[in-house]
């Protein structure tokens, strides 16, 4: 029986994804919750339970036309991976098992893949040195590093490591009142969400300026390390972007790690969608410096078509992980009876997914050179998107992109931002391209993140007949 139903599952899906592929589905089909809610029978199957085995079908059925078709070459959208049509895998297998990999007791071989997978990304970043990507071991003064689930509470993480550093006594006090954290006003949200809940006040964050693109300037870093002294701060640690979310373009790094050796602080790189150009023989140059950081996250999610959530926190030194968090749990934290390695005591969840295995995986279907040509691919893509654009006198585009990320306008009958709004939804609406659209520099832009392997230019030529035929409906 579940051989079978897997069976006939993976037939829908396998259906699902060479329609969408092919184009032959909407990119998005957006409806309303309720109307979605009626069509899967929400309430009657809840109470009921499916019926059989051609009813659970049925509803894997109505459930695919309700969704995102990320597989089809028109999904531009937000910053989520393209999977690997096989990265659903290990997903099935962790919900068929059910081994967290958190302890190393409740999933050995998870918690095998991940400490592996760590010790890959540790080696390019350049802070493996000499280990082999077998030694499972956490040794201070030697980097290590986590999965955990998501670019948000991997920050979350990496701040709070940057406060026991340089106030070990705030987990069991509480904050002192002088800690401010440094970095690009175009930081993530959530820095911001991260510093409130670490109870220091979304007002600890000193912004940096930015350039027209939302890059940090990074002459104005002094200027506001200067005023956090002069204010009687002391400066928790300074965060890079790389890249910003909303331009793709990075923040420079190499400079910035400079700037935090000279002052003794601690540099936090959020690598959330940019940390994967390390793996591109191509793209790496734009990340040059990140190995100056105590601390990086890196999500497998956005670049790495590993399916989400799947996010690396790496820290330059293990004693910076094993400062973070300070429970202790009986039941789960054991010093010396464990086989493997436990990242419970390094992490905000207690339970965790297998994350290492999904990331492991994906790049064993690929193999390692085709996701790294994979990511030079898309960089490069959005390049040539860009010179289309600059060859239409009806739009604009602000910056030549660097990553796989680029915001443009559509300026023939109105520049307002409402129009530019309105001509997002529109197309989505019409269902024939998913893109998402941004504030940057106080106006309102298209944008795009291209992450299929199979858009090409001539997709991207579509997109912009598409935004001409959409934007003559609206005007
Ligand atoms: C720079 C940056 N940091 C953090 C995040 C949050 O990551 P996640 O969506 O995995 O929580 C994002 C998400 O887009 C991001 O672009």
């Amino acid at each position: 029986m579940i051989q079978e139903t897997i069976d006939r599952v993976g037939q829908l899906l396998h259906d699902h994804l060479s329609q969408s592929k092919a184009g032959n589905t909407p990119a998005l089909n957006q409806q309303a919750p309720e109307t979605i809610a009626k069509d899967l029978q929400l309430k009657e199957r809840l109470k009921q339970g499916f019926s059989g085995q051609d009813d659970l079908l049925s509803f894997v059925g109505t459930y695919l036309t309700h969704t995102n078709h990320l597989s089809h070459p028109h999904y531009m959208g937000h910053q989520v991976a393209v999977p690997q049509d096989l990265s659903g895998i290990p997903e099935l297998i962790h919900g068929t098992i059910n081994n967290p990999s958190s302890l190393y007791e409740m999933g050995p071989a998870g918690g095998t893949c991940e400490g592996f997978m760590i010790n890959w990304m540790l080696d390019k970043i350049g802070w493996l040195n000499d280990r082999d990507l077998y030694d499972f071991h956490f040794t201070p003064g030697q980097a290590s590093g986590v999965l955990t689930h998501g670019g948000s509470v991997a920050n979350l993480t990496a701040l709070a490591a940057a406060r026991a550093a340089i106030a070990p006594e705030a987990w069991t006090e509480g904050n002192p009142d002088d800690l401010v954290v440094i970095g690009a006003a175009s930081a993530h949200y959530s820095i911001a969400r991260a510093l409130s809940i670490l109870g220091l006040g979304k007002n600890a964050f000193y912004p940096v300026d930015v350039d027209e693109n939302e890059v940090l300037k990074i002459e104005d870093l002094p200027r506001v390390y200067e005023k956090a002294i002069a204010d009687g701060k002391r400066v928790m640690c300074v965060v890079a972007n790389a890249c910003a979310t909303s331009t793709g373009l990075f923040d420079p790094l190499d400079a910035m790690g400079d700037f935090c050796k000279n002052h003794n602080l601690w540099f936090h790189v959020d690598g959330a969608h940019g940390a994967s150009a390390v793996v591109g023989p191509k793209s790496n140059s734009l990340v040059k410096g990140i190995e100056k950081a105590n601390s990086i996250i890196w999500d497998a999610h956005k670049m790495m078509r590993v399916p989400a959530l799947c996010t690396a926190v790496l820290f330059s030194d293990f004693t910076y992980q094993a400062a973070a968090f300070q429970q202790k749990g009986s039941y789960v934290f054991h010093d010396t009876e464990v086989v493997g390695v436990d990242s419970m005591p390094y992490t905000i969840e207690c339970t965790k997914s297998a994350l290492g295995t999904k990331l492991f995986w994906t790049f064993a279907l690929e193999g390692e050179d085709k996701i790294a040509e994979f990511i030079d691919y898309t960089f490069q893509l959005a390049k040539d998107f860009y010179h289309l654009l600059e060859e239409e006198d009806d739009f604009s585009t602000p910056y030549f992109p660097q990553s796989n990320i680029l915001c443009f306008r559509y300026e023939k009958f109105d520049i307002d931002d409402d129009f530019q709004k309105k001509l997002r939804y529109t197309i989505i609406n019409e269902k024939r391209f998913y893109i998402t659209s941004c504030d940057m520099n106080g106006q309102r832009y298209l944008r795009v993140v291209l992450l299929h392997p199979d858009t090409t230019v001539s997709h991207l030529k579509g997109l912009i007949e598409e935004v001409r035929r959409v934007a003559q409906t609206i005007r």
